[in-house]
Order: C-alpha cells, then structure tokens, then sequence
C-alpha cells in the first residue's frame, strides 16, 4: 500500500492504473477506522481493481464549537488496518486540499432544514463539497458510504444525480458492537458508564421496529414511545427522533411502507446517530378468482 500525500502525485499514479483498464474504488474517511470503514473497503476491494481509501479530517464541515481539534487521528494505526485491502492511502494535509484562497462550496439546498442539519448548520455543505472535491480527484467508477449516516449517503447520491458525477454510490449496511451500538470513530469520547448507558439507542430502534412490526403505523405514538424509553438513561439527550421515507428522508406521519427510523441522541457530551428500517407486512393478497 502506498501513502500519498499530494494531488498532483495521486492522480498521476491513479491516471497510469485508470489506463491499464483498472477499476477504481473509492471510499472516503476521515480515519481513526473501526469494522465499519473497512466493511466498505472490503466489499470496495470485491469490486474494483484498485482502492483508494482517503483519510482527511475536513475543517469545512465541523462548526466552531464542534470537535474538529479534538477528532481522534493516528495514521500510523490506520495504514496498518488498511494493508491488504487498500493500494492507495490519500492522506493529504488541510493547505493541500484547501489552499489558501479557497472560496467554492457544492450545496444541496435544504440540507440545513432536516435531521443533522438543524443542529449541525453548514455540515453537510461542508461533506458535499469535500467530497465533490475527492470525488474530481480520484475520478473512481465506484464509491462506498456506509448507511450509518444516512442522510450524508442521501445527501451525496443527491450530489452525484444533480451533478452527473460520473461514479457509482453505494451504501452499505450498519456495523455495530456486540451490544447492539452501530460503530463510530467518536464512541472513543464515551467514559466507561457512558458506553454502557450508548446501548439505548439501538434498544430504541428495535423496539420501534417491533411497534412498526406489531402495526402501529402512527411516527407521532412511535416517537413518543422512545422518547420515554430513550428519558430513562441519565445521560442520554435527545436531538431528533424522526421517522422518514427512506429514499428521500422527507417526514411521514403515517407508516404506509417502509419508512427509516433516525436519531441523534447525547451520551453526555458526545452526539451519536442511528438508525433503521421499519418494516410494513404487506397485508396477504387473496386470489381474484
Ligand atoms: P467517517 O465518519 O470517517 O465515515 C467514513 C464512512 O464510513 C462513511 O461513509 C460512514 O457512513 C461510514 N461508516 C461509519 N461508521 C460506520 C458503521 N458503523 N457501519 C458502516 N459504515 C460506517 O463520513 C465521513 O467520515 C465524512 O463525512 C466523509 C464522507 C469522509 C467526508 O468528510
């Protein structure tokens, strides 16, 4: 596996592989990895003849007082996790990708008005536009998300559709702990009681399945129901608790089919998400004749 910390050096590597006929994958990160990341390169490996994982904490989609500094980073224990399965680490500093003068952004509008984007303002401007700028970088003919952020996945698919980027969005399935909470690089802030009491986001998305599953098809009562559930757990502070389509996240008030349970939930001072699928049983279809 190679390291690579310049544009100009990556994509004259990437342009020599692109003409031999390789397929590139691509999964950007912004590294600290865990089982998640490398489910992505993993399957990116199946897929593609190269993989080009890229490890870049981007300044643009933290707000002042979120924890950009503190984000956990180790290259050195991210390129041993990814030997194997990974041709070409991008790791490039905040100067290359963003020089001096930088002033463009990509916007999905409405991204602000939903979900993460209430209380994370510019957030996903910030995720479009770097990863419109990976995406011009590598030019790969595939490209892994996970579903763990889901409305990122939605927001970028979003991008690549309007933008006619020239790559293929995948979006692969949750990995989670043996306790049941999805992994996530900022599950290291949690203090040993606050990892215990995390485990109730997941309790709240199967609970929930099993009332979507049960036929209750009212979000309001569902919502309700894991709001009390979820005000149990001392430290735990809702953000949002939404039930959405799960193609365009837009808000349902009534299950009619599958639908997608997200939250966002405080284990203290650390904000976690998550989320699921409600499953509809279809009612049994009786013959016509
Ligand atoms: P990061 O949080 O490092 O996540 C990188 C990718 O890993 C994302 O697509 C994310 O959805 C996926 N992922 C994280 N936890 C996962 C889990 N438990 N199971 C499956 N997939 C998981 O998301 C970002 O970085 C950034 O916003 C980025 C897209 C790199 C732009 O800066």
């Amino acid at each position: 596996m190679k390291i690579v910390k310049k544009i100009s050096l990556l994509r004259k590597d990437l342009t020599l592989l692109r003409r031999k006929g390789g397929r590139i994958g691509f999964v950007p990160t912004m590294g600290y990895l865990h089982e998640g990341h490398l489910s992505l390169v993993r399957q990116a490996k199946k897929d593609n003849d190269i993989v080009v994982v890229s490890i870049f904490v981007n300044p643009l989609q933290f707000a002042p007082n979120e924890d950009f500094r503190h984000y956990p980073r180790d290259l050195k224990r991210d390129a041993k996790l990814l030997k194997g399965f990974c041709d070409i680490l991008f790791a490039p500093s905040s100067d290359e990708l963003y020089r001096k003068d930088f002033c463009s952004s990509v916007e999905v509008k409405g991204t602000d008005e939903a979900l993460c984007g209430l209380s994370r303002k510019g957030h996903f401007t910030g995720v479009s536009t770097v990863v419109a700028k990976l995406f011009n970088i590598v030019l790969a003919d595939n490209a892994y998300f996970g579903r763990k952020d889901a409305q990122q996945a939605a927001v970028i698919k979003k991008m690549v559709s309007d933008l006619d980027f020239p790559v293929k969005v995948h979006v692969l399935p949750i990995v989670r702990e043996k306790d049941g909470l999805a992994m996530s690089s900022r599950n290291t802030y949690l203090t040993i009681e606050e990892r215990r009491q995390a485990v109730v986001l997941f309790q709240a998305l199967r609970s929930a399945e099993r009332m979507a599953a049960g036929g209750i098809r009212d979000s309001a009562k569902i919502r309700q129901a894991l709001e009390d559930f979820i005000g149990h757990t001392p430290s735990a502070r809702i953000d949002y608790i939404e039930i959405a389509d799960a193609r365009t996240l837009a808000p349902l008030a009534r299950i009619e089919k599958d639908a997608l349970l997200l939250l966002a939930v405080y284990i203290g001072k650390t904000r976690l998400i998550d989320n699921t699928l409600l499953k509809v049983k279809k009612l049994a279809v009786t013959s016509g004749y």
